[in-house]
């Protein structure tokens, strides 16, 4: 986590090193800082807080510099604190640097540098790296290019950085491990980001640096990119950014996931482009043709993802397992990367992950490729690590996700995830034409299903405000709707810190009832199709335990009417395609009840969008 931004060039650095950080508090935000070169020293302000706390701090002082680094933090070693927010300064107070990543031997490095009598004054693994570097240039009399190289080949860890020296602020030195860094190419002047959203309104050319690689950054000289191990020279390879700066602000919306519930129709539609035919009576996924035949004869598929990416492989094994007849299995990424996993030739792994960058799901897939699988990744993010690091994939094209609790990404997620088992499924010849095209048809429905559940809104709104002061709540779904009710109890606790559980509805009699009373509001998942009438059952076990029942239904309803406190209604659709419908309200309901609970619903506390330590 944590994200970075730097700029060399000839303009004033600081508002576009802040609004830099603006747009990538999604990767942190419980501090931030900048430092500045400026009249021959270094500006440092850092401030615990948002951006904000740290711009309106700043600008008491001289902030004219033309070359800069910021950093907006997560914290990982040391609690948030000015003292632990970034960038860190050396001992000789010339070197200073950011860093996003975790430096796992950073404690027998400082142990060494305390020997050699470097002071700290923060509790940070990044402390320990600037002195490292300032500890190797010393002794090696080197450039600082040079001493960071030396440096980082010592170094065992995770890392993005970017450092550089008060005495030629002219050159920013930066170096990539497992963190993502991405370098802005203007005509006299580059930019330096996790992502690129920091510099899109400044340049559209972009070069993504790859593990194990660093550069030496001049504002107009070419780029010098180097192997850390060898210091062997680099191509770079420049791609042009396809982003907009529309897609990453809010368009009127009070928060970032309000906008995105919104685009979701149309962030399906993207997802489809190119992709369902449904005309043609087709689907046309390159990334599937390419491995056509490992598709074919595949024993297995293994789902590998964390957080509301598992609960979309959740959905997809169910429908690889309905259509395709595969047998599916799904991990999470931190599990699967720590056990010794059984992972054979003929297996497909899967990794699913809206940003691309989850350091588990990332690892999950260097152990399966290392075990001889081909690894398939669904990214959001275009040219992200797992993006990279994959086989092959499919890109879901919905658009920069901003807020953390993720929403049009799991409906695109299983969009393709939907397309690709309908198309297994026909690779297999699991299915009869009509089967297939009656899908597809359907498949291509959703989106404007999906705006009619939208108009939903005030009726969810209504019922936000009866129970946003309840202190738990159970979300019960069955089958291919299971999932949906993880990921509605997932959003509430994420953004309005409610405690909430997800449970198979059969389950809850296994314990769960224990907790129902007149204080319980009980959310169940139950469209028409797929195990109706049990669900019918479980929401009179509830009433009779004087739980409140909200239950998602199909239109035209009449059991759950009568038997629930109040029921949504979605439209019909097939069985298989009902949660891309039931999860919209469950989106709303959790983001309303977290607005009226005062809770800022786009930077909920402790989380973070893209969670690149372990
Ligand atoms: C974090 C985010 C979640 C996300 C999860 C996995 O926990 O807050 O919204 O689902 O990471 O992220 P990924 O980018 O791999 O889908």
């Amino acid at each position: 986590m944590c994200g970075i931004v730097a700029y060399v060039g000839d303009r004033k650095a600081f508002p576009i090193l802040v609004n830099g950080l603006k747009r990538l508090e999604y990767r942190g935000y419980d501090s931030s800082g900048v430092a500045l070169a400026q009249n021959g020293s270094i500006a440092l302000y850092k401030k615990q807080g948002m951006v904000k706390a740290m711009e309106d701090h700043a600008l008491l002082n001289d902030t004219s510099g033309t070359t800069g680094i910021a950093h907006t933090r997560w914290a990982t070693h040391g609690q948030p604190s000015d003292e632990n927010a970034h960038p860190h300064l050396s001992n000789s107070g010339n070197l200073v640097l950011v860093h996003n990543g975790i430096i796992e031997n950073y404690q027998s490095l400082k142990d060494l540098l305390k020997s050699e009598g470097f002071v700290f004054h923060s509790e940070t693994d990044t402390e320990v790296l600037v002195n490292f570097i300032q500890y190797v240039q010393d002794k090696e009399q080197c450039k600082l290019r040079k001493a960071v190289r030396l440096a980082l080949t010592q170094v065992v860890g995770a890392y993005a950085i970017c450092i550089y020296d008060k005495d030629k602020p002219e050159e920013i030195v930066v170096a990539k491990m497992g963190s993502p860094l991405v370098i802005g190419l203007g005509k006299d002047e580059k930019f330096i980001g996790s992502d690129a959203t920091p510099f899109l309104e400044y340049t559209k050319e972009a070069i993504y640096l790859e593990d194990g690689e660093m550069a030496s950054i001049i504002a107009g000289e070419e780029l010098d990119i180097r192997l850390i191990k060898t210091d062997g020279t680099v191509a770079p390879v420049i791609h042009k950014l396809q982003m907009d700066l529309e897609s990453i602000e809010k368009g009127g919306y009070d928060y970032f996931m309000m906008k995105e519930i919104y685009e979701q129709p149309r962030a399906i539609y993207d997802t489809f482009r190119g992709r369902l035919l449904p005309e043609q009576g087709m689907i046309k996924m390159s990334g599937m043709e390419e491995y056509a035949d490992k598709f074919r004869n595949a024993d297995r598929i293994i789902m590998t993802a964390c957080g509301t990416s598992w609960h979309s492989a959740l959905v997809a094994e169910y429908l690889f397992e309905e259509f395709a007849r595969i047998p599916v299995e799904v991990e999470y990424g931190s599990e699967f990367r720590y056990r010794n996993p059984v992972i054979r030739k003929n297996d497909i792994v899967i990794a699913i992950s809206q940003s691309g960058e989850t350091a588990d799901t990332l690892a999950a897939i260097k152990m399966a490729k290392s075990a001889g699988a081909m690894v398939f990744g669904i990214c959001n993010v275009a040219g992200s690590s797992i993006a990279r690091e994959t086989h092959a994939g499919a890109y879901t094209h919905a658009g920069p996700e901003i807020g953390v609790a993720s929403t049009k990404a799991f409906t695109s997620q299983v969009t393709i995830l939907t397309m690709m088992a309908l198309e297994l499924g026909k690779i297999r010849g699991e299915f009869s034409t009509s089967e297939y095209r009656a899908l597809l048809n359907e498949l291509n429905n959703i989106p404007k299903k999906i705006e009619k559940v939208l108009e939903k809104k005030e009726l969810i709104e209504q019922i936000s405000a009866l129970y946003k002061d309840a202190t738990n709540f159970l979300y019960l779904g069955r089958g291919v709707n299971f999932p949906i009710a993880l990921e509605g109890a997932l959003k509430l606790k994420e953004i309005s810190y409610i405690h909430a559980e997800g449970y198979p509805a059969a389950e809850m009699k296994h314990g769960p009832i224990a907790l129902i009373d007149e204080n319980m509001p009980v959310v169940v998942v139950a469209p028409n199709n797929g195990h109706y009438e049990k669900l019918v059952s479980n929401v009179q076990e509830v009433k009779a335990r004087e739980g409140k029942v909200i239950a998602i239904v199909t239109e035209g309803d009449k059991e759950l009417l009568d038997s629930s406190d109040h029921v949504i209604e979605i439209p019909e659709t097939l069985e298989a395609l009902t949660p891309l419908l039931t999860v919209i309200p469950l989106q709303l309901l959790s983001y309303y009840i977290a607005v009226m609970r005062g809770c800022d619903v786009d930077r909920p506390r402790n989380l973070a969008k893209s969670v690149t330590v372990e």
